[in-house]
């Protein structure tokens, strides 16, 4: 079956006292959570003081996003290989605030996750659909064009490295979390559309929820057929909470 994968996403938060209190706190809240992946995505400043402070845990690093250059004349950017030099063994591309703030595409977000995996790093890539475009009736056709050219350069065989984020932009922080029906209506679709694109492989890629996950909402998020995991933003920035929503087995309110 596939392993559930938990990640937080601190978007521009945290400064390094910070995440030496949450890791302080996070860490022995999970130890024994050996049964699903953890990830956390912290600022590129955070990367290597992380990569000591999870050193002999079961816990995995991400960048939030990277260039597909392997090195050259792009001020502020970072490639694939610092990540893997930071220990990374995830990357968040695509994300919403991405597309939307800073008009990443389709295509520019293909290109980084071929280069993520060029390195080993697997991508995890965000899709999903705006109010406007639900409201429309578009929300299924909008993911399903997302998933197949953002993820037009990955090879077949690499398929499985991959994870997707399904994250309706109409949930994120705004406290409105899709209902799990909602959530897995989405994820089904998107699972079809890789079985399309990979064969037997798109049954085995992960597909996480993000947008508002909370630890009371996770455990029926979590029960969904098609939803493998959560993109977790700011309930993840307290301890207590993410280590909640990484036992979302023992979450379960009735
Ligand atoms: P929130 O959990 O704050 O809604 O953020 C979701 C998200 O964008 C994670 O990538």
């Amino acid at each position: 079956m596939r392993r559930p994968i938990l990640t937080a996403n601190w978007k521009m938060n945290m400064n390094s006292a910070e995440l030496t209190a949450f890791t302080g706190r996070f860490i022995p809240l999970v130890a024994n959570a050996d049964e699903v992946d953890i990830v956390i995505a912290s600022p590129f400043t955070l990367l290597d003081r992380l990569a000591q402070q999870i050193a002999g845990t079961t816990i995995q690093s991400a960048g939030q996003n990277v260039n597909p250059e392997e090195s050259g004349a792009f001020t502020g950017e970072i490639a694939p290989g610092m990540l893997a030099d930071m220990g990374c063994a995830y990357a968040i591309v695509g994300h919403s605030e991405r597309r939307t703030l800073y008009g990443e595409t389709d295509e520019w977000v293909a290109r980084k996750a071929a280069a993520l995996l060029d390195h080993r790093i697997r991508p995890i890539v965000c899709v999903g659909e705006t109010l406007e475009q639900r409201d429309a009736g578009r929300a299924l056709e909008i993911i399903e064009t997302q998933i197949r050219e953002s993820l037009a350069r990955i090879p077949r065989d690499q398929a499985e490295q991959i994870v997707i984020a399904y994250e309706p932009v109409w949930a994120i922080g705004t406290g409105r979390t899709a209902t799990p029906e909602i959530a897995q209506q989405a994820h089904e679709q998107i699972r079809k559309r890789l079985s399309a694109q990979f064969g037997e492989a798109g049954n085995r890629i992960r597909i996480q929820y993000g947008g508002s996950v909370k630890p009371e909402t996770v455990y029926d998020l979590m029960s969904q057929p098609d939803i493998d995991g959560a993109l977790v933003g700011g309930a993840s920035l307290d301890p207590e909470a993410f280590a909640r929503i990484v036992h979302f087995q023992s979450q379960r309110t009735q």
